[in-house]
């Protein structure tokens, strides 16, 4: 989708400079024309001789050519472009794009910017979470511009937390996403449900599950790559969303997952039921600390969680299309047909543990899509952004638009 685009990479001064070249290297082999724009101090951490190579074009960081005295356009440059992507972005360059301080080439070229903005911040964690830099993200992105969040990791100060910028390849899939979305989604809402769901044992323990919440989290960064809004209502998970139309709510037990999901759905189109969920919560929570030198083994009483997918079932309207997941071990089909009527769902995706390339931790799966009609849809075995595609594919071509 990228082919033939017209991409600004705006560069600034951070350590994460290095990784331009890597990002430029990925637009370019993607078809797309690169013009790069650095600040002055974007050069300390990378030449622009490295970066006019793997453009082909020479790049752009004063307001005019030293020797020539002929002015660098930031009009023309905001009219050529198809796409303005600042990667680092730093707190500073940040802050100038949300107030308007245009003191160089980068700011006056984002200002002039007739085309969508993507902005991947950079920095130090205790930076990131400033509440100056937080606001002026909000800004940016109350201004219409796409924020990459930056990743959780090892940052250059060696301290670990949020700030890494995200990696070239997921800059790139953001673009590609957004390019190659047919916004088949505009102006719906749609549910998802992801990770697994934690159920206290006491204060310091749970029962859990393996769920990554990949799955549930590829499917609703797909509905948003297609303009749907979306609200992912997450289990404990260490997975971070890069869209910002998809509003997050993050949840711990399944009586907390029921709450959000049924406090969502009636203002929905649709609902991706991906959570792992507990089907047993504890009865006898300790409000302290078990400890281990009691005359008796503590002894854990279960009792059974609400399900989630069949209380949206029983309230399900006309037009509203409700879809589940079933990973199953053994008599697959037929488990997973009981759920899907149990359940009062439009189709189940269902994936067996004893395919090897599905299941929780995998970033691949192979499904199976049961309609509620019994008719059956395998798929090879894909990445779990692939299945997603064509799990959203079937709701808006089969469901959505066809009621
Ligand atoms: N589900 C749910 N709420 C629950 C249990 C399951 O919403 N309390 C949803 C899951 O998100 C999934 C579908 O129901 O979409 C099937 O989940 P699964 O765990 O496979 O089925 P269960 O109904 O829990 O049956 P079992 O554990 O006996 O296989």
């Amino acid at each position: 989708m990228l082919h033939g685009k017209k991409i600004i990479l705006g560069i600034t001064g951070g350590i994460a400079a290095y990784k331009s070249a890597f990002l430029v290297r990925l637009f370019v082999k993607a078809g797309a024309e690169v013009q790069v724009v650095m600040t002055p101090s974007a050069k300390e951490f990378i030449t622009p001789v490295t970066l006019s190579a793997l453009t082909g074009k020479p790049v752009v960081s004063e307001f005019f050519t030293a020797n020539t005295g002929s002015w660098n356009s930031h009009v023309d440059l905001g009219l050529w472009a198809d796409a303005m992507v600042i990667a680092p972005a730093t707190a500073c360059t940040i802050a100038k794009m949300a107030t308007g301080v245009a003191d160089n080439m980068l700011v006056t070229t984002y200002l002039s910017m007739k085309a969508p903005v993507f902005v991947a911040p950079a920095m130090d964690l205790d930076m990131m979470n400033h509440p100056s830099t937080k606001h002026n993200l909000d800004l940016l992105h109350s201004y219409g511009n796409h924020i990459i969040e930056p990743a959780v990791g090892e940052l250059a100060s060696h301290l670990v937390g949020k700030g890494r910028m995200e990696e070239p390849e997921n800059i790139v899939k953001a673009l590609d996403d957004f390019f190659s979305s047919c916004r088949d989604l505009a102006g719906r809402k749609v549910l998802v449900t992801a990770g697994p769901t934690y159920e206290k044992i006491d204060p310091v323990r749970f029962i859990g599950n393996y769920s990554s919440g990949k799955m549930g989290f590829s499917i609703a960064e797909e509905c948003a790559a297609r303009g749907a809004e979306v609200i992912l209502v997450s289990g404990p998970v260490s997975l971070t969303c890069h869209n910002s139309a998809v509003k997050r709510i993050d949840v711990e037990s399944a009586a907390q997952m029921l709450d959000a999901a049924v406090g969502e759905f009636s203002g929905c189109d649709a609902a991706v039921m991906c959570a792992a969920v507990a089907d047993y919560c504890v009865a006898n929570q300790a409000s302290h600390k078990i400890k281990r030198e009691t005359d008796d083994v503590p002894v854990i009483h279960l009792q059974k969680n609400k399900d989630i997918a069949a209380t949206l079932g029983a309230s399900k309207r006309q037009g509203q299309v409700l879809v589940g997941f079933a990973l199953e071990t053994d008599n697959e089909i037929d488990n997973a047909v009981a759920k899907l009527r149990r359940k009062n769902l439009d189709f189940i995706v269902l994936n067996s543990l004893r395919d090897p390339d599905a299941g929780f931790i995998s970033d691949t799966n192979k499904v199976t899509v049961i309609r509620s009609t019994g008719e059956k849809l395998p798929f090879a075995t894909k990445p779990k952004s692939l299945v997603a595609k064509d799990i959203v594919d079937i709701i808006v071509h089969d469901y959505l638009n066809e009621k």
